[in-house]
Order: structure tokens, then sequence, then C-alpha cells
């Protein structure tokens, strides 16, 4: 009765972990499953971890033909310490014998060059598709913006070169023109994309006055700007179109399916509230459903969308003035 395609999967259902941590363990990722996950995004492989990987081969292969010893490079070496993209692959293999639900490898990087052709082993390993991740923060003041949105297009295009696999590219909501973006990617062969990508922003320290790395959850407010533009794209575009940041509640995932995603994405919520939290979701959404009288989401997927609705002020400016216009500011009583 949820039964959706994605990225032309046929999926029981559009509620779709998204990469982090719990695809590590086989353990969580069949818990996940057991909750009724309808596919799962792996944890990313990293460009940087790969690459620092294949320096230090290079480095042990340079040692060794300049008279080193070369004893970590023995296959018994190499068994016993598996780097980063052996572990990856075998994880790729493992989730894929341990899960019925279709398994989706994550890439992580911004250049494209030799380490994007590690996607076909991603693809010989078993994965059902793969979700390309280009974390990329344009911190050139020089760089155009026509330089940034090339260089996702050709990442696209190299890995479509190599590899046969649905791909599904995460974005952030850093673009002049989203839409025309996603209309970009469509054109260059893309088969979906997911919004937003949550950036970590570093904080200062105003006591040791230096950069610091912290991980804030994010909140439900941060679901509504993939909303708005999951509701913009819908029918629009030509690809699927999956949401993620801030989905937490069946009243979340709601909203996104009527305005118009084709599957709603779960991190932060699933990780503060264990896998079977999603079990709760898919319950919640199940009585949603029966109290509104649909039997499939097909029936309501979009009905909130730029083109279903009305009065379309609300996805635009209008809207943006009125609520400004209408505000009321109540201060709090002093004590
Ligand atoms: C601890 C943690 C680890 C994550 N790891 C990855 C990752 O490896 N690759 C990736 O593309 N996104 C990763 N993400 C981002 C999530 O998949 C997700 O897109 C983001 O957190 C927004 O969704 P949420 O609000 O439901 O958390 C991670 C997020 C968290 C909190």
């Amino acid at each position: 009765m949820m039964m959706t395609k994605w990225l032309g999967l046929e999926l029981k259902n559009p509620f779709v972990p998204s990469a982090s941590p719990l695809s590590r363990s086989l353990d969580a990722a069949k818990q996940l499953e057991d909750a009724g996950a309808g596919a799962l995004v792996m944890y990313s492989l990293f460009e940087e971890e790969v690459n620092a990987e294949e320096r230090s081969m290079l480095r042990s292969l340079h040692q060794q033909d300049h008279g080193g010893t070369g004893a970590n490079d023995s296959p018994a070496a190499k068994a016993a310490f598996p780097g980063e993209l052996d572990r990856y692959l075998e994880q790729v293999a493992s989730l894929k014998a341990t899960l019925q639900i279709p398994v989706v490898a994550s890439l992580n990087g911004t250049s494209n060059s030799d380490w994007l052709q590690h996607a076909l082993e991603l693809q010989g390993a078993g994965a059902d598709a793969l979700e390309l991740n280009v974390y990329y923060v344009a911190s050139s003041p020089w760089e155009e913006s026509e330089q940034v949105e090339q260089r996702y297009v050709e990442l696209l295009k190299t890995l479509k070169e190599d590899i046969t696999l649905p791909i599904n590219m995460k974005l952030s909501p850093f673009f002049s023109s989203i839409g025309h973006m996603v209309k970009r990617l469509e054109n260059a062969g893309v088969d979906g994309v997911s919004l937003f990508n949550r950036f970590y922003q570093p904080d200062i320290n105003i006591h040791s006055m230096s950069l610091q790395h912290s991980l804030h959850p994010s909140g439900e407010a941060d679901a509504l700007l993939s909303m708005r533009w999951i509701a913009m794209l819908y029918q629009r575009v030509g690809c699927s179109l999956g949401a993620t940041g801030g989905i937490h509640s069946a009243e979340d995932a709601i909203k996104l399916l009527l305005a118009g995603a084709d599957v709603v994405h779960l991190c932060t919520s699933l990780l503060q509230q264990g896998p079977q939290h999603l079990q709760t979701i898919i319950d919640q959404v199940a009585q949603w459903m029966e109290e509104q009288h649909f039997e499939t989401i097909h029936e309501f997927r979009g009905r909130v969308s730029q083109i279903s609705v009305q009065d379309t002020s609300a996805f635009e400016r209008d809207n943006y003035i009125r609520v400004l216009d209408t505000y009321s500011f109540k201060p709090q009583a002093s004590t």
C-alpha cells in the first residue's frame, strides 16, 4: 500500500534512512530493515580516505623499489590490515547478503579524478544504486557560480561513463537557482536528487579564539527548506526527488510526501531515538492514510506541490510580504 518508485527501483515504502554510522553495523542495518526501511543509504566512502590510502601504498611500493622490505604489502599483511576502500567494499557485500532491501552505496568527494573509478568496484560489490555527495564549499571568493555548478555536472558525467547503476545526487541548498541546477543534472543523466545536504559549519570558541568543530543536530524547521523546493520541482523535473534534513516525525514525513517527495530520508532522528523510531513513523503515516481514506502514496503525493495548489503565493514572494506584515510581536512581561 505504500509502494513507491525511486531511482527506477521499486521500494515497499518511501522511508529510506540516509547515510549515517548506522549502516556501519550489520545489526543496526538489520534493525532498520526490520523497522520497515524501504531501502538503505550507506555511510560515505570519502575521497580523502581513498586518496590517503593510495598515497601510502605508493610510498610503500617506492620504498620496496629502493631496497625497503615491502613486508606490509604482502597479501597476508593486506588481508590483516584492509584499507578503507576494502572495508567499504566488504560492507557493501555484507549488507547485500544480510538485507532484502536495496542498498545504496555513497561516495563523498569533490574532485573529478581517479578516485571516482572506485564506483565500478562498488557496483561490482553488489550495490543497487550510488549516491554522490559533493560536499563542496566554494571557499575562494573568485570562483564563479558557473564553475561551481560545472564541477557537479562533470563529476556526474564521469561516473555515468563508468557505471550503469542509477545515481542519486545529494545537493546543498547553496545554488542561486536550484531548479536550474537540478535540470542541468537531469540533462546530464542523474536519476535522482536528494534535497538538501546539511553543511556542518565550523564554530568559533571565544575562549581559545580558535575554530571548533561541533555537530548540531537538525531540527524540524530544517525540513521546511526541502519541503519548499520539492513542492516547486514536483512534476517539473523527470528525476526522482528525495527529501533529507530535519525529518523527525510522521507529520514531517507526510508533509514532504504531500509536497511531492518520492522518498523521505531520516538520519538524526534515528540516531537519537534508535532504528525502531522508523517503525513508529511508518505506523503513524499508515494511520493517517487510513483516516484520510488513502490506499496508496500515489493518491496524495504532490497534492500540496506548486502545480497542484490554487494559491501558489505561499511558495513565492507575496506570501513573504504577507507573513512579515501580519506578524504580531508580543514582548515578554518583565518580572
Ligand atoms: C553522524 C552523522 C553522520 C553522517 N554521515 C554521512 C555520510 O557519511 N555521508 C553523507 O552523505 N551524509 C552523512 N550525514 C548526513 C545525513 O545523511 C543527512 O543527510 C543529514 O544529517 C540531514 O538529515 P537529518 O536531519 O535527518 O539528520 C551524516 C549525518 C550525521 C548526523
